[in-house]
């Protein structure tokens, strides 16, 4: 409901939560399942990588949710959307630590991962009236400039490794990896009255 991503966006558009990512454990499943990243959009030749925390049924062939969803919709006469992908994959003990509180909340959830060029160009996640999912995000590996440059309405971002942030994705941004490799996780999280209170109440005062 887009009164509820208004009543989180009036705090920000990057709002640090009070959630963090366990690197030893999570670093323990990015081994368990490496051999799960898939190419990320398979129709666009990008260095993007996905691996799944969510998917339709819980497996990581990452098709759809890795796809784009729009193209597969139109393909295969469906309309799936965020909220569709919510069942956990098994790496989700593995990223529990920073997305527990949300857990049962989540929609399309993964992994991304970007070698130097990678990138998304300039976009909106959101275009429509109704906002039903607000995206969250965890920064985990070089996602600050120079290794990457995460620019949301004209501002490069700094974020702090492992902490979870709510990111106003409404905004138009653009997301390029000009170095070492960079990985984070997007959640996209579905909007009630109890998952904005969530957000809302676990936000960090500086
Ligand atoms: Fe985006």
């Amino acid at each position: 409901m887009s009164y509820l991503y208004d009543t989180i966006a009036r705090y920000g558009d990057l709002i640090p939560l009070n959630c963090n990512l366990k690197y030893k454990i999570f670093e323990e499943g990015l081994k368990l399942f490496d051999d799960k990243w898939v190419q990320y959009n398979p129709r666009k030749k990008i260095a993007r990588y996905g691996l799944s925390i969510t998917s339709l049924d819980g497996n990581f062939s990452g098709i759809p949710d890795l796809d784009s969803i729009n193209e597969y919709n139109r393909e295969n006469n469906l309309k799936l959307d965020e909220p569709d992908f919510k069942t956990l994959t098994p790496l989700w003990p593995y990223v529990e630590s920073v997305l527990s509180k949300f857990k049962n909340h989540l929609g399309r959830t993964h992994i991304i991962k970007m070698s130097a060029g990678g990138q998304f160009p300039s976009h909106r996640d959101h275009y429509d009236r109704e906002l039903p999912t607000c995206r969250l995000f965890v920064p985990i590996y070089n996602c600050n400039p120079p290794y990457n440059y995460f620019i949301l309405d004209n501002k490069v971002l700094n974020f702090e490794y492992g902490r979870l942030y709510f990111l106003n994705t409404a905004k138009e941004h653009i997301v390029f990896t000009s170095k070492q490799e960079s990985m984070f996780i997007v959640a996209n999280t579905i909007l009630t009255e109890k998952s904005t209170d969530l957000i809302l109440h676990n936000m960090l005062s500086s």
